[in-house]
């Protein structure tokens, strides 16, 4: 009897801490967030059909944006050095080939007309004492929305239609967040080394490696800490977590220094499936592993029974 009640009295325990107390913590620990959809339906609809031929001229002309970006895909460099860039802006101005596909457009649109609200930034950036890097686009002249529909349309335009994962990534999170698995540092890949004797290219990489080092100082004093290495992080946090996350970091974590960067759900996914790349490479041969053995165990199966019944047919 008294094995008994012993045995109630932990298992009751046991109940309690698996209904009441572990979801309560988890709950407190990390709260429950629900992800938008990529929405973004804080920012206003585009008012205005932009033109994309006015918005070549505005990008390339008053609007000034190839001051700080660059455009690859266009032949249109980068007008500093992502150092030179990181030490003037902290950090180092994303290239635009492809913004037009990969992010919202309404983000995109107060991306031009208001950066810090765009990225959900106000609490780090007041525009009396701290300001962004980034201008706020005052108009040209004309009707200031459509001069931003027009760069808009524009940049849709020239984005490509076949944007790789790894693009994605390097687009979007890249110029903050390492991945030393996809072995991408925040100023590019790490240029490759014969291992075992020592040439001119032992040389270039510890010339960047020094200003691999120096950007990660401009950028942890820009943001305040480094920003963490993304190759494993996808294994350590949930997909809604990570969902969430991306679509609005202050969801998740209240005055951090992340902005939002306005991805599409699609360009979400992309840069979702290159992190599981880096971060899990073995996934695919283990996934083609498992229809394997699934396939041999149906096959012995079938011949185990068949072995039965030879078997049992004498015996009968
Ligand atoms: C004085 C430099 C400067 C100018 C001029 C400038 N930008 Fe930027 N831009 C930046 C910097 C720096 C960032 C990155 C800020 C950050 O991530 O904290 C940025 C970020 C962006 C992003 C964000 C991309 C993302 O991943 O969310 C877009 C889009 C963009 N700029 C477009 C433009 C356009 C279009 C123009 C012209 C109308 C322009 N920029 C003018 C410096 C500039
Ligand atoms: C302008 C710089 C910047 C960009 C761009 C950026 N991040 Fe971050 N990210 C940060 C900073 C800074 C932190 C550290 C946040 C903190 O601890 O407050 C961070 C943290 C994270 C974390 C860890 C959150 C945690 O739980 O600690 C994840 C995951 C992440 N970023 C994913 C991304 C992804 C995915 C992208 C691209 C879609 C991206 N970030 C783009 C600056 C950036």
């Amino acid at each position: 009897m008294k094995e008994l009640r012993i045995l109630l009295i932990v298992v009751f325990f046991a109940l309690l801490t698996y209904w009441g107390v572990e979801p309560f913590a988890h709950s407190k620990m990390h709260k429950h967030v629900e992800d938008k959809n990529f929405a973004y339906s804080d920012l206003p609809t585009l008012s205005k059909v932009g033109d994309v031929k006015r918005g070549e001229a505005l990008i390339k002309g008053a609007g000034a944006c190839l001051g700080c970006h660059s455009i690859k895909s266009k032949g249109i460099l980068a007008p500093m050095d992502p150092n030179a860039a990181a030490s003037s802006f902290g950090v180092n101005p994303p290239d635009l080939s492809n913004v037009g596909a990969m992010l919202d457009e309404r983000f995109l649109a107060e991306m031009i007309k208001n950066p810090v609200k765009a990225m959900k930034l106000e609490h780090k950036f007041d525009g009396k004492t701290r300001f962004f890097p980034m201008p706020s686009f005052a108009g040209a002249g004309g009707d200031r929305d459509q001069e931003v529909a027009d760069m808009v349309a524009y940049l849709k335009s020239i984005a490509s239609k076949e944007i790789t994962p790894k693009e994605a990534y390097t687009a979007s999170c890249g110029r903050c967040h390492a991945n030393r698995y996809g072995k991408w540092t925040q100023i590019g890949f790490v240029p490759k080394t014969k291992s075992n004797i020592v040439t001119n290219q032992d040389v270039d990489l510890l010339k960047f490696k020094t200003k691999f080092a120096e950007y990660q100082s401009y950028l942890a004093k820009y943001m305040g800490k480094l920003p963490p290495d993304l190759s494993i992080m996808i294994r350590a946090r949930s997909e809604g977590f990570m969902k969430t996350f991306v679509e609005n970091p202050q969801s998740q974590l209240k005055g951090t220094a992340m902005p939002r960067v306005g991805l599409t759900k699609e360009g979400y996914e992309k840069v979702m499936s290159y992190l599981e790349e880096t971060g899990d490479p073995s996934k695919p041969a283990r996934e083609s592993l498992g229809i394997k053995v699934i396939g041999f165990f149906v096959i012995f199966t079938i011949l185990a029974l068949l072995w039965k019944k030879s078997l049992w047919k004498d015996l009968h």
